[in-house]
């Protein structure tokens, strides 16, 4: 079974088009056999877990329960809504709003520790040797998960996503996604001492995947699914992945 997740990041404003893109998304979904996961912001949430055949996924959490923390929203809060997937660490995230490998860390544990599934997004800015998965990328893998139980990675997908790749239409080659995934496995593995850890995480790929590179990515065994973006927001494309992927 693979995973197709839809990032819509701040793509999608209103609710007239989140119950459209939602609906679509919902009857695409009943004919697969994938595990379809529709990330929509905050304010959709509700309304998106009113669909029967996806699951649903928050773009961002923080670690702390409640308290003075203006503009922020937290794990009771979505647990409430019973919200199952978090996606953390999206170069969006580090990028435009600071968030450092140690805020992430935070937010990992918490959100492992209260019960969600998290998706873990990793990747670097550039890379100098075309086919090397750069070391940047074991490093945010070694410090995000730091204080991570064993027991807490089969709740774990790790999306490998090259910031070069993310909304440029430049796609990694589907090789080079396998690369990252034996080499993040092979970073849980060594962290955790034991190379089952590494295998039973999850491994995305995400960075301008449409419908007509999809089957390329998750045509590998060790390509558990994608995470996408911008077309996950275009009517009829996502829908169109789903179909393809089955
Ligand atoms: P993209 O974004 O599919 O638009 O490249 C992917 C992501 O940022 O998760």
């Amino acid at each position: 079974m693979k995973y197709i997740i839809a990032n819509w990041k701040a793509y999608i404003v209103s609710k007239k088009d989140a119950l459209l893109l939602l609906d679509k998304t919902n009857k695409a979904a009943k004919k697969s056999s994938s595990e379809v996961i529709v990330c929509p912001p905050y304010t959709f949430l509700a309304d998106a877990k009113k669909m029967k055949n996806i699951r649903i996924g928050a773009q961002n959490v923080f670690y702390a329960d409640k308290g003075a923390y203006t503009g922020e929203v937290t794990l009771p809060m979505l647990k409430e809504l019973d919200i199952e997937y978090v996606i953390l660490g999206h170069s969006e995230r580090r990028g435009y709003f600071s968030e450092t490998d140690e805020v992430i860390n935070e937010k990992v544990k918490a959100a492992l520790k209260a019960g969600l599934k998290v998706i873990l997004c990793v990747g670097e800015k550039e890379r100098k040797e075309k086919n090397v998965i750069p070391e940047i990328v074991a490093e945010q893998v070694r410090a995000d998960l730091k204080g991570v139980p064993k027991s807490k990675l089969t709740d774990l997908l790790v999306a490998y996503e090259p910031i070069w790749a993310i909304g440029t239409g430049a796609s990694d080659t589907p090789e080079n996604a396998y690369q990252a995934a034996l080499y993040i496995r092979k970073t849980i593995g060594d962290i955790y001492q034991n190379v089952k850890a590494g295998k039973s995480v999850k491994f995305l790929y995400g960075g301008s995947v449409n419908s007509q590179n999809v089957m390329d990515f998750v045509g590998y065994i060790g390509i558990d699914g994608v995470l996408v973006g911008g077309a996950s927001v275009k009517y009829g494309e996502f829908e169109e992945m789903i179909r393809l992927v089955g």
